[in-house]
């Protein structure tokens, strides 16, 4: 059941969207609200909001009765934007925001050729160096790509008012069939020679990430997908040297997922392992997160709240600032759909304690029912 956004609205008793007439607006009324409960004050969350309808281009200003402009496969509603917030057991989490700079293009070619103009603009406005996607450009944005994405680029929302900045290719851009291939060369190019030969099994690699920008560690991150996985062997996906012992990782996922049992699978959409590289003399990553699509695996997001709440609980992280967020993304309550809480992501850094993940839809167009 696809809802009308008016009437979306109205079921969902949403005030946020009386009198906000399109995407940028929408969307940046649920950043500015974000940015308050991630604990930014009142000028970066006006240059946020700002940042993010200019990176969405013209598609800001699409009217939101209007159905999404494209088939974006960013959110399950087509929304070219997602939330997520970045918890840690010593502070406030961290906000970011994924968006689709060229959401509003007519072919992917021109897609993607619209999020490197949005991430040129970014980095000459926040004075960074692109060097790593120029190297990657001819490859992963040939003409004629094939899907199902061209460029994404996410924005970590610091204090401060600059953001740092993470782009996502796709290794499939040259043919699903030829994913593997086109990600070896595209590690190669920049340098992380033997990353590729060390990755777990997998049967898709739907992103290649890089950290532009600010950070002190760029990462280059590339991500496995794990369909029909038994539960067993989530435990098994790290490549990272001292890594998450497997009984965490089996934890986790069995917790947002609700595999419990021995023999269970991930029979919905597939978990994903993301594996970080830093140093191109390391073959081996010193990152590596588990992705679990929750909202396949509940009813309705007053179960996926229940289990994202257990589980930073149980990592000793507030979970609060979760419960914040939802109220200031929708005025429907968790209970009335599915989705809104899009993944939970359990992420190790070598040197940091592991850190827990929320991504937030953002469900400008559809509220999707519970399942029954
Ligand atoms: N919507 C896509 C998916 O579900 C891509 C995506 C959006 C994604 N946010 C994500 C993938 C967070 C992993 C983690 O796969």
């Amino acid at each position: 059941m696809e809802l009308l956004p008016e009437l979306a609205g109205e079921v969902t008793g949403d005030p946020e969207r009386r009198g906000v007439a399109t995407l940028g607006e929408f969307t940046a009324g649920q950043l500015r609200r974000l940015c308050e409960v991630a604990g930014l004050g009142p000028e970066d969350a006006r240059t946020y909001a700002d940042v993010l309808t200019g990176a969405l281009g013209p598609e800001a200003g699409r009217r939101l009765d209007l159905p999404p402009s494209g088939r974006t496969f960013l959110s399950d509603d087509h929304t070219p934007v997602e939330y997520s917030l970045a918890f840690r057991p010593d502070g406030p989490p961290d906000l970011r925001v994924l968006l689709e700079p060229g959401c509003g293009a007519g072919t992917l070619e021109e897609n993607g050729r619209a999020g490197l103009e949005a991430v040129h603009a970014m980095s000459r406005r926040w004075g960074f160096a692109t060097a790593c996607l120029d190297k990657l450009e001819e490859l992963l944005l040939p003409p004629s790509p094939e899907g199902p994405l061209a460029l994404w680029c996410a924005l970590e929302l610091l204090p401060g008012g600059v953001p740092r900045v993470k782009v996502y290719l796709n290794p499939a851009a040259r043919g699903a069939s030829r994913a593997g291939a086109t990600l070896r060369e595209a590690l190669e190019r920049i340098g992380h020679h033997w990353a590729f030969e060390g990755l777990p099994e997998g049967d898709g690699y739907p992103f290649l990430a890089l950290d532009l920008g600010g950070w002190e560690l760029p990462r280059v991150k590339v991500y496995v997908r794990h369909s029909g996985l038994p539960a067993a062997a989530v435990g098994e996906l790290s490549r990272m040297p001292d890594g998450p012992p497997a009984a965490v990782l089996r934890e986790f996922a069995a917790a947002a997922a609700g595999t419990g049992n021995a023999d269970a699978r991930f029979s919905g959409l597939p978990v994903l392992s993301c594996h970080a590289f830093t140093d191109p003399a390391d073959d081996l990553p010193s990152g590596f997160t588990l992705h679990v699509p929750v909202r396949d695996y509940v009813r309705h997001d007053g179960e996926a709240l229940d289990r994202a709440v257990a589980l930073l609980s149980r990592h000793g992280m507030d979970p609060d600032p979760l419960v914040r967020a939802l109220s200031a993304i929708t005025g429907r309550r968790p209970q009335d759909g599915v989705g809104l809480i899009a993944y939970l992501a359990l992420a190790h850094q070598r040197g940091r304690p592991p850190r827990i993940t929320a991504y937030l839809s953002a469900e400008a167009y559809t509220v999707r029912p519970p399942a029954g």
